[in-house]
């Protein structure tokens, strides 16, 4: 719309949507961020191939939270009052999303974390966060799946635990974890922590291999879960190691070597090898554009997209209130990684996969559903 002398109370209409990233594209968890924004890049592209939202081309403007929390506080005000983006997709990681919520809710703009899997991210205090959604599971789902394979598929009775403690991933990761498995008739053995960036795993590892638990389970991040297994090896710890989605990267095999990862097991978001036709023609796609295989970071970024671009198209607006409101009425959307629909407390009900890594390669175990 033109602005007119008379009457002018129209703004002019900008041309395009402005989508937000608040993504660590450095730092601690540079993979999964960078993963994250391809996933995006590729959505938003085929989309505007496809004629766009509401007849506007969709931009995306990413920024660095370089994998810290305060740094996500200053990515998200950035997007919104300098750029002033409509919706905000990420961060990755529990910690940097739950630092950034608030910005989100002061402004009244909505963000969807593409994997924080921490249940906090969407309600607090038992109250549900209003402009808070994110395309992923939770973590009591997660931990409950590597519970249970732990119990059943690997019959394991005692199991030990080693937590970053700067993460609230990992702490509520664990929690979830102890809980189904003792209710499944097993037992923790031995509890240990680490923080990020820590090097020199050995003496908490040996405390671990003291108690003899039948596996363990490490709910980390790669660039740490690299080291720890490796060093574990080499401690002659021979026990299966578990972990979560933060143990997908192409980083891990590089950190902690093929042979140190035999025996090793985590829940992910989807498989690149599962052979549903949604998954196989994103796989192709991606391949093409980057020459890579897609990890569950970027399957999970092109989902928050199309989460994105199929909330403005019903809200009709790109208003971010009416986005909010869309947005909290997803309802059997397909992406790559299943069915969307949101619960009254914005999370996805969805399934988990279980990979086995195998002479350094992540092999499809198992998909389970909730
Ligand atoms: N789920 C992790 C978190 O909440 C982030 C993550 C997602 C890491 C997917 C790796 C893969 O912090």
């Amino acid at each position: 719309a033109v602005l007119s002398g008379c009457g002018g109370a129209a703004k002019p209409e900008a041309k395009d949507i402005k989508i937000g990233g608040n993504l660590e594209l450095t730092g601690g968890i540079a993979t999964f961020g960078q993963s994250t924004a391809n996933g995006i890049k590729l959505a938003i592209k085929e989309i505007n191939a496809a004629g766009g939202v509401l007849g506007k081309q969709l931009t995306f403007i990413v920024a660095d939270n370089k994998s810290e929390p305060s740094e996500s506080t200053n990515a998200i005000t950035k997007l919104i009052t300098q750029d002033k983006v409509v919706t905000v997709l990420g961060a990755v990681a529990s910690s940097n999303t739950l630092a950034a919520s608030q910005v989100a809710h002061d402004n009244k703009v909505p963000f969807i974390s593409t994997t924080s899997t921490n249940p906090k991210v969407t309600v607090d205090g038992g109250k549900v966060r209003d402009y808070a959604f994110r395309a992923c599971f939770i973590d009591p789902f997660q931990g409950t799946v590597m519970a249970n394979f732990a119990s059943k598929s690997l019959k394991a009775k005692t199991a030990a635990v080693y937590i970053d403690n700067s993460s609230d991933y990992s702490k509520g990761l664990a929690q979830f974890f102890e809980e189904s498995f003792i209710k499944n008739g097993g037992k923790i053995v031995a509890k240990e922590a680490f923080l990020q960036k820590d090097q020199d795993f050995k003496a908490t590892l040996t405390k671990l291999k003291a108690s003899n638990p039948e596996v363990i389970f490490i709910p980390g991040y790669y660039e740490e879960v690299g080291k720890i297994v490796k060093q574990a090896r080499e401690l002659g710890i021979t026990q299966p190691l578990l972990g979560g989605d933060g143990w997908d990267s192409p980083k891990l095999v590089e950190i902690a070597g093929a042979a140190s990862l035999e025996n090793g097991y985590f829940s992910n978001h989807y498989s690149p090898e599962d052979k549903d036709p949604r998954v196989v023609k994103f796989v192709e796609s991606y391949k093409k554009e980057y020459g890579q295989v897609p990890d569950a970071m970027a399957a999970l970024g092109y989902d928050a997209a199309l989460m994105a671009a199929d909330a403005i198209k019903r809200a009709n607006s790109t208003e971010p209130g009416k986005i909010k409101d869309a947005l909290a009425q997803t309802k059997d959307l397909q992406v790559v990684t299943g069915l969307i629909n949101l619960d009254s407390n914005h999370n996805p009900i969805k399934s988990a996969v279980v990979i086995e890594m195998k002479e350094g390669k992540q092999v499809f175990k198992e998909k389970i559903n909730p």
